[in-house]
């Protein structure tokens, strides 16, 4: 099957504090957004990548995408202030003859996900219209509310990561319905949950982290340097 894909690369990295937007940060010499794409270009089930970009960063990162020959496999999309207007711009980019695909929203700061991840979420997404990919979590959590405090079941909490898939219809309804109603969720599945509509969970790896802070790239270059598929 085949699928397309939008990547995220349309923030400022404020928490990375590198004085950069984060996706030019490079990891073992090749900018961070480079590995996030070689994921895609790489897996032939990826149709096309939609990549939503800051439009100060156009002429650097349409350099980089040259430089790796990717033009004719990567379109580039202006994103707006927020994560899900980004999200919503690449929707929109999608061209109509190929809306029947599954489309993947990802984050350009998570370079890791596996081959395997992205397949086995493609079909599920496939045949159940949404899925994300997720892992437990292996923290206890703890809610506090004014003094009362206690402990969420952990074995009903997961971490979602993204990519996030969809079928186009539906994720481009429960983004302008967000849109109607000015709700601002923190990923794109919230989104989808917000209508009431079912969520399908892919048991993702542990390794496939976002990059948010200084601490996350020392971690980021220990898992490339990694012989085993990460
Ligand atoms: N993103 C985006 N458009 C925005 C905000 C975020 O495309 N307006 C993208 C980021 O580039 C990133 C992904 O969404 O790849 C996940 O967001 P996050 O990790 O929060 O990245 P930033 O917003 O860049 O970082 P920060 O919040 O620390 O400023
Ligand atoms: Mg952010």
């Amino acid at each position: 099957m085949k699928y397309n894909t939008i990547v995220l690369a349309a923030g400022q990295g404020k928490r990375m504090n590198a004085g950069q937007n984060k996706q030019f940060i490079e990891l073992l010499n090749k900018p961070l957004i480079i590995h996030t794409l070689e994921r895609f270009i790489h897996d032939t089930w990826c149709y096309h990548i939609y990549l939503v970009i800051n439009p100060n960063e156009q002429r650097e990162m349409e350099t980089l995408i040259t430089k790796y020959g990717w033009q004719h496999q990567i379109t580039i999309v202006h994103g707006g202030s927020e994560r899900q207007e980004s999200g919503y711009n690449g929707l929109c980019a999608i061209k109509p003859e190929s809306r029947d695909l599954v489309v993947m929203i990802h984050d350009g700061a998570r370079p890791f996900v596996k081959q395997t991840h992205l397949h086995e979420l493609a079909e599920v997404a496939q045949k159940n219209r949404a899925a994300l990919l997720a892992v437990p979590v292996t923290d206890t959590i703890k809610r506090k509310q004014g003094d009362k405090l206690d402990t969420l079941d952990r074995s009903t909490l997961w971490a979602a990561q993204t990519p996030q898939a969809f079928s186009y219809d539906l994720i481009l309804r429960a983004h302008e319905s967000a849109k109607r109603s000015q709700y601002l969720g923190t990923d794109d599945v919230s989104l989808v949950e917000a209508l009431d509509e079912p969520v399908e969970i892919v048991h993702g790896s542990y390794h496939n982290v976002k990059l948010t802070t200084p601490e996350d790239i020392m971690k980021a270059e220990m898992i490339l340097t990694q012989k085993e598929e990460v």
